[in-house]
């Protein structure tokens, strides 16, 4: 677990992160002194669709607007910038690479989110908050990087209050062979921890989850797709190579290798 948390850790953590950030921004036009939510969105969501996959997840599992929500594996922080400047909520966020918590706390302090956003660096499979908080969680794009995924989905419904939703967005395998790497979760197989759509269901039953759905059918924008089109996109914060390791992404889901998922579930009512 200790060895697989340093090696999560080392994928994601980019020196001169926030001096990244505020490149990008200034190379598009922005004042990288004083950016909006919208302008971060930009860069700041990262996973497959950027910001629209966030807004088409938060609205497929029906996250209440104003609720009390946890950003699982927030990263720098996109989602929950949007979950508490746009969608009104009160947002924790927990992550495992210090660097990107240390830049998610900048960035809300430069929107002035601060008092809406808490942030601690900790992990999605040992959650340091009370039973029963929060009425939802949002994990995007995490639990590739989880082999214990019944820990991280007992975790979550334990925070949860009754009633409460748990959303993720996964790469799973496809039925056509294993995925072209590097992705952007990760450089190789050995890091990768994807399980069949199938296995991912199975767990969040087994651990107690109830309504259990896939919804990425729906969705306008999924999980696996590239960035969207005129936006900076994640490799400020995930590194120059994230186009080629994106596009490996979208191949391989064309291919049938990889297969993306976005998941509602809850916890059910007392
Ligand atoms: C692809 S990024 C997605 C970040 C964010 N959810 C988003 O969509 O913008 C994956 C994130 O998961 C975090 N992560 C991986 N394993 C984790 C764990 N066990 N606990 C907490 N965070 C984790 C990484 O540090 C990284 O920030």
């Amino acid at each position: 677990m200790k060895r697989e948390a340093a090696s999560v850790i080392d994928h994601y953590t980019r020196d001169d992160l926030m001096e990244r950030i505020r490149a990008a921004l200034m190379r598009r036009g922005y004042d990288p002194d004083k950016p909006s939510i919208e302008m971060l969105s930009e860069l700041d969501h990262l996973h497959g669709g950027g910001f629209a996959t966030t807004e088409a997840q938060i609205e497929l599992a029906e996250i209440p607007r104003g609720c009390q929500v946890l950003d699982a594996g927030c990263g720098i922080g996109g989602p929950s910038r949007y979950l508490a400047g746009v969608h009104g909520c009160t947002v924790n966020g927990i992550d495992l690479t210090p660097g990107y918590i240390d830049v998610a706390g900048r960035l809300n302090e430069m929107t002035g989110l601060s008092g809406k956003i808490t942030l601690t660096v900790g992990s999605v499979t040992d959650l340091p908050y009370e039973t029963e908080l929060f009425d939802a969680v949002l994990c995007q794009n995490v639990s590739m990087n989880i082999a214990d995924k019944d820990r991280m989905a007992k975790e979550a419904l334990r925070v949860l209050k009754p009633g409460g939703i748990y959303t993720l967005s996964h790469l799973a395998e496809g039925p056509n062979g294993p995925p072209v790497y590097p992705l952007p979760w990760a450089l190789t197989a050995e890091a990768s921890f994807l399980g069949t759509p199938q296995d991912l269901l199975e767990t969040l039953s087994r651990v107690g989850f109830t309504d259990i759905e896939d919804r990425a059918g729906r969705a306008r924008s999924k999980p696996g797709g590239g960035p969207q089109p005129g936006t900076i996109g994640a490799a400020p914060a995930m590194g120059d190579d994230m186009p080629a390791r994106t596009a490996n992404a979208a191949q391989s889901v064309q291919a049938g290798r990889l297969v993306p998922m976005m998941v509602v579930a809850r916890r059910a009512d007392r």
